[in-house]
């Protein structure tokens, strides 16, 4: 979730300045048609993840929180309502479901931490509006299963692929492979606009919706000012100023880069560790993005060590265990009801014996190597 932030440099200033050079400093992505000349530094991002992720329809938007709510609510999804999604997770997603005014439907991980599609069926009920699956740490979720149990029950799959931005499965990118799929570019993700996010799908009729939902409800209609372009449905502001488009431009071009990169960190790991650990597993066709190597140590003493290592070497841990409170429903008491709460107890078991490192660009190939190594002597 880190490479972006590490190559930030004077491509993003250049681009940046182009608004200033350019656009006679309009930061705002929507009007001032003749201020700025024919520069729309949100519409030209929005094009470029169409183009690399293969969606025919994006919306930018101010955060990836921001977008999950967008996707529920263009679902219709209302007090009363409940969402299914799983324990190991952003608490983004079960905030954007509460936002909506419904109940948070929790399941448990399976031992590659992911949601599993039996607990699905314990758990889908009528008011069942939506099943939000999260592909954490960069790597793909079983969106196969998941996706043909959404379509049996005819209930609208979103994709949470912040964390898996550049990961794929059967060649195609996650994010596209359900009726919705959400991205976050904040300051930790795989690449970057400080804040921001965006919605990817293929329906025309919901990218209207989230065009619209995002920008107080506009009508949007052609050739009418922003000014009397009247609004006739409720909607919010959550939208993307020019500036970080102009940052997720320069941010685009790197991807191809940041992914290589990462791989050669992750399979020099890999390769030193595989036949003496347990790797989270990565599902048959699908690419991980390489930014989180993930290994299991049961060991309570070991892991410690481990841990302690890590953190002495410069690497740190990533969510596990480190930032496990902000990932694990378990801690969120003061959004989930205790009946689900109740749901996450198995998967604690699970996710307390998972280490996870991650794969920085400003450390070598060598270092890894080396990490490795005193690894294999601490496991
Ligand atoms: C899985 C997941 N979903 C949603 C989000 C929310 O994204 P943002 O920080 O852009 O609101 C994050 C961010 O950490 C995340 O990791």
């Amino acid at each position: 979730m880190v490479p972006g932030n590490e190559i930030i440099n004077s491509k993003e200033l250049n681009e940046i300045k182009k608004i200033f050079t350019k656009s006679d400093g309009v930061l705002f992505a929507h009007g001032f048609d003749k201020r700025r000349g024919k520069i729309f530094r949100v519409r030209e991002f929005e094009k470029k993840i169409s183009k690399s992720f293969g969606s025919k329809y994006v919306q930018c938007v101010s955060s990836g929180t921001a977008a999950i709510k967008i996707a529920l609510k263009s679902l219709g999804v209302k007090p009363g309502d409940e969402v299914i999604t799983q324990s190991f997770n952003f608490i983004a997603t079960i905030e954007a479901i509460i936002d909506c005014g419904a109940k948070p439907i929790i399941t448990g991980i399976n031992n590659d931490l992911n949601m599993p599609v039996e607990d699905l069926s314990k758990l889908i009920t009528k008011k069942t509006k939506a099943i939000i699956l999260v592909h954490m740490l960069g790597y793909s979720a079983e969106i196969d299963k998941i996706q043909k149990f959404c379509k049996q029950k005819k209930i609208p799959l979103i994709e949470d692929n912040c964390e898996a931005v550049g990961a794929t499965f059967k060649g195609k990118q996650l994010g596209t492979l359900s009726d919705i799929g959400i991205f976050s570019f904040d300051f930790g993700k795989t690449i970057t606009t400080g804040e921001g996010g965006c919605l990817l799908t293929n329906n025309k009729k919901k990218f209207l919706y989230f065009k619209r939902y995002h920008d107080h409800g506009h009508k949007l209609l052609k050739g009418i000012p922003r000014g009397i372009d009247n609004a006739d449905m409720p909607g919010f502001n959550y939208r993307m100023t020019e500036l970080q488009a102009a940052v997720g431009i320069s941010q685009i071009q790197k991807l191809n880069f940041i992914l290589s990169e990462s791989k050669k960190r992750f399979l020099a790991m890999e390769n030193i560790l595989k036949d003496k650990v347990y790797l989270r597993k990565i599902y048959k066709r699908s690419k991980p993005n390489y930014d989180t190597l993930i290994f299991k140590v049961d060991n309570y003493k070991k892991r410690k060590k481990i841990v302690k290592y890590l953190n002495n070497v410069g690497i740190g841990t990533k969510n596990l265990p480190d930032a496990i409170k902000w990932h694990f429903a378990f801690f969120w008491k003061h959004a989930i009801a205790n009946d689900q709460i109740k749901n996450t107890l198995a998967s604690k078991k699970i996710l307390e014996k998972f280490i996870a490192v991650p794969i920085l660009l400003k450390k070598s190939i060598k270092h890894y190597e080396k990490i490795s190594l005193d690894l294999l002597k601490l496991i």
